[in-house]
């Protein structure tokens, strides 16, 4: 794991952000990117957008794949992950419409709409770059607590903590779906690279847990210990649970650039 500690979350979107342009313009012309919702990558989504309007970098053909839907809300309702990623990904970052793909919350055989949301991702032959946020109880995706660490595409229970978390989106905890299609974690395993992005105190404990705790269902995040190419970029309030937070910069410090410490894994 690589692990970069940054003074503020524009320097960590934007660091971020080199990562994954130089994972998919390496894969191109048929790159694949994962794509997560939520806060926490907004920076790096804006970072890309810059980029895609100043010409530096073309994403017309890249294809993308959502973590996770919301399992009952109607298409179209403005908080399905398909209406989020759309306003925050595909039309900021100039992404084929035809190319993105969310799994289908709304789907009537939920069960056949998870084993086909895996079957489309072998498909593309892959995620290049995963792109992850983690929720304060260490959920990726939205791989609650005690997910099997090999988990596949599935119906998952939402815990209350993250219903909490999300009902900042709707109008109170009552409106948040019980339900969510997540990409499992043995899902996530597979990309090639894995960009993890988190700001701010109340993701401390899921950092450290995450980054230097075991390997435990408890922490989902944690399995990401077990893939070879995994950067972790975070603010300063993120990393202050970090015990070795000095030698992650001093490891960052000695590598002035991206491509530099892309292979000290
Ligand atoms: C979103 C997702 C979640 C979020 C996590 C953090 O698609 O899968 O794991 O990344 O809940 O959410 P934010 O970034 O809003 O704090």
């Amino acid at each position: 794991m690589e692990v970069v500690i940054c003074s503020s979350a524009g320097e960590a979107g934007s660091l971020a952000a080199d990562k994954v342009a130089a994972v998919l313009t390496d894969a191109a012309p048929r790159a694949v990117l994962g794509v997560a919702t939520g806060s926490s990558p907004l920076a790096l989504y804006n970072s890309l957008a810059h980029r895609v309007a100043d010409g530096e970098l073309d994403l017309r053909d890249v294809a993308a794949f959502a973590l996770d839907e919301y399992v009952g809300l109607a298409p179209g309702h403005p908080q399905s992950y398909a209406s989020v990623i759309d306003a925050t990904v595909t039309r900021p970052l100039g992404l084929d419409p035809n190319l993105v793909h969310v799994p289908e919350g709304f789907a009537s055989d939920i069960e056949a709409a998870a084993v086909a949301y895996e079957e489309e991702i072998r498909d593309v032959g892959g995620i290049d770059v995963q792109i992850l946020g983690v929720g304060v109880n260490g959920h990726i995706g939205f791989n609650e607590p005690t997910s099997s660490l090999a988990s596949r595409t599935r119906i998952k229970t939402l815990t209350e903590t993250t219903r909490s978390d999300n009902a900042r989106f709707f109008d109170g905890i009552d409106q948040v779906p019980t339900h969510c299609l997540t990409q499992g974690l043995g899902t996530i395993m597979e990309a090639t690279e894995i960009v993890l992005v988190a700001q701010g105190a109340e993701k401390a404990d899921a950092i450290a847990a995450l980054v230097e705790g075991p390997v435990s269902a408890i922490c989902p995040g944690s399995v990401l210990q077990l893939h070879r190419r995994v950067t972790i970029v975070v603010d300063e309030p993120a990393a202050a649970k970090l015990s070795l937070a000095d030698y992650y910069r001093a490891t960052f410090a000695k590598k002035p650039a991206w491509q530099q410490f892309r292979t000290a894994r």
